[in-house]
């Protein structure tokens, strides 16, 4: 975009207090709390999804150990919560691990913990992707940890935990990051079309969401994505056009008028995706996909830790395929596969998925597998 000015929809709204941040509430209490009392410990570990609020939530808590106001801390317009925000306050210190200056950065700390905060009640450095630390870094860093500086907090945040190593870990009080369901997703998303001067309908948003996965800061791409359409209201269908994909929603119904061997129907919907502007081999790669995670979810006791789902949209595929047979759904996903590679040289791929759906559909109302 031409304007200098412009700034992507997730950064400008990114939460300024612990009231505005989506999902995450068991590690907001805590943090309020310990704000609240003054008793932060020296290091923090925030871990999990990415798009989640960790970077989010380092900042809200920078600022609140370091807010003028007396009630809710951070207040987000304090002096302190403002400098912080602009990235101007002195004890605030940001350093992302996955840059080449990580080393240096780390070296700089431990020459300088040993000063009290400039300003601030607390010293704060927010170390971002971790897991990225050099080994140098790590040993840098592990020195300082050993023996925690007063008033200084170290926030350490990493998509991967797994990645970093156990002694910094174990030093670190950790905080998981859930992905956000999606119903809170889309919720918070009203407010936010609501700020943008724009209008949306719900079950747009609620598609939105859907296709997130849990991460926010996806949910937002997604938007500005759609806002850029520059409808003056945002429908399902808008939407629909600018995922580029039938979605979830979509292949569910299929599979389903699939199933229950509803040839007539499940061929009409097929072409209702295709009209809306979706492109054949992003259907079935869609309904792989889909008819996959069924699957999965039929055989594993954990679902989530394999598929790159939400928990809602996991409960939800379950509920839809509940009544579907595990042969039949292994069997769809062979052919589709199958399909899916011939189609590649097909000058008419539409039309051989709609072969495929009357011979999957007429199976099934013959009752065969
Ligand atoms: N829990 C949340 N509540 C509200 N907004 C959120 C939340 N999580 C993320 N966002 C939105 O997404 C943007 C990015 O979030 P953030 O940088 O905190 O994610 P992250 O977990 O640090 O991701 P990464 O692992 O990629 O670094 C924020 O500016 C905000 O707009
Ligand atoms: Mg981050
Ligand atoms: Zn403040």
């Amino acid at each position: 975009m031409s304007d200098k000015n412009y700034e992507a929809i997730y950064r400008r709204f990114r939460p300024a207090t612990f009231g505005k941040v989506l999902g995450q509430a068991h590690i907001v209490n805590v943090l309020r709390r310990q704000i609240a009392a003054d008793e932060a410990p020296h290091a923090y570990l925030f871990a999990g999804t990415r798009g989640t609020g960790k970077t989010t939530m380092a900042r809200l808590l920078a600022k609140g150990l370091n807010c003028l106001a007396d009630g809710d801390r951070p207040c987000g317009v304090c002096e302190n919560c403002v400098s912080i925000q602009n990235g101007a306050f002195v004890d605030v210190i940001e350093i992302d691990a996955a840059s080449n200056n990580g080393v240096a950065d780390v070296r700089q700390i431990r020459d300088s913990v040993v000063y009290p905060p400039t300003v601030g009640r607390k010293r704060v450095y927010i170390i971002d992707e971790a897991h990225m630390l050099t080994a140098a870094a790590n040993n840098a860093f592990l020195k300082t940890l050993e023996e925690p500086p007063e008033n200084t907090v170290f926030i350490l945040a990493t998509t991967e935990p797994g990645k970093m190593l156990a002694t910094i870990r174990s030093r670190c009080l950790l905080f998981e990051f859930k992905r956000v369901p999606a119903a809170v997703i889309a919720d918070g998303m009203k407010d936010i079309v609501k700020e943008l001067g724009t209008q949306a309908d719900d079950d747009a948003l609620a598609l939105i969401a859907a296709n997130a996965d849990g991460s926010v800061r996806d949910a937002l791409s997604i938007l500005e994505q759609c806002t850029s359409l520059g409808r003056s209201r945002l429908t399902r269908d808008d939407v629909l056009e600018s995922i580029g994909s039938a979605g979830d929603d979509a292949v569910a119904e299929l599979s389903e008028k699939t199933l229950a061997g509803d040839t007539a129907a499940a061929l009409i919907l097929f072409n209702e995706i295709l009209k809306a502007g979706k492109d054949v081999r992003r259907v079935m790669e869609d309904w792989i996909d889909y008819l996959r995670s069924a699957l999965l979810i039929k055989y594993l006791g954990k679902p989530e830790t394999i598929l790159n789902r939400s928990l809602d949209s996991i409960k939800e595929i379950r509920e839809r395929t509940a009544g579907a047979d595990e042969k039949k759904l292994a069997g769809y996903i062979l052919k589709l596969s199958k399909l899916y590679n011939e189609s590649r040289w097909s000058a008419h791929p539409g039309i051989l998925a709609e072969m495929l759906i009357i011979e999957l559909s007429e199976k099934s109302s013959e009752g065969e597998n």
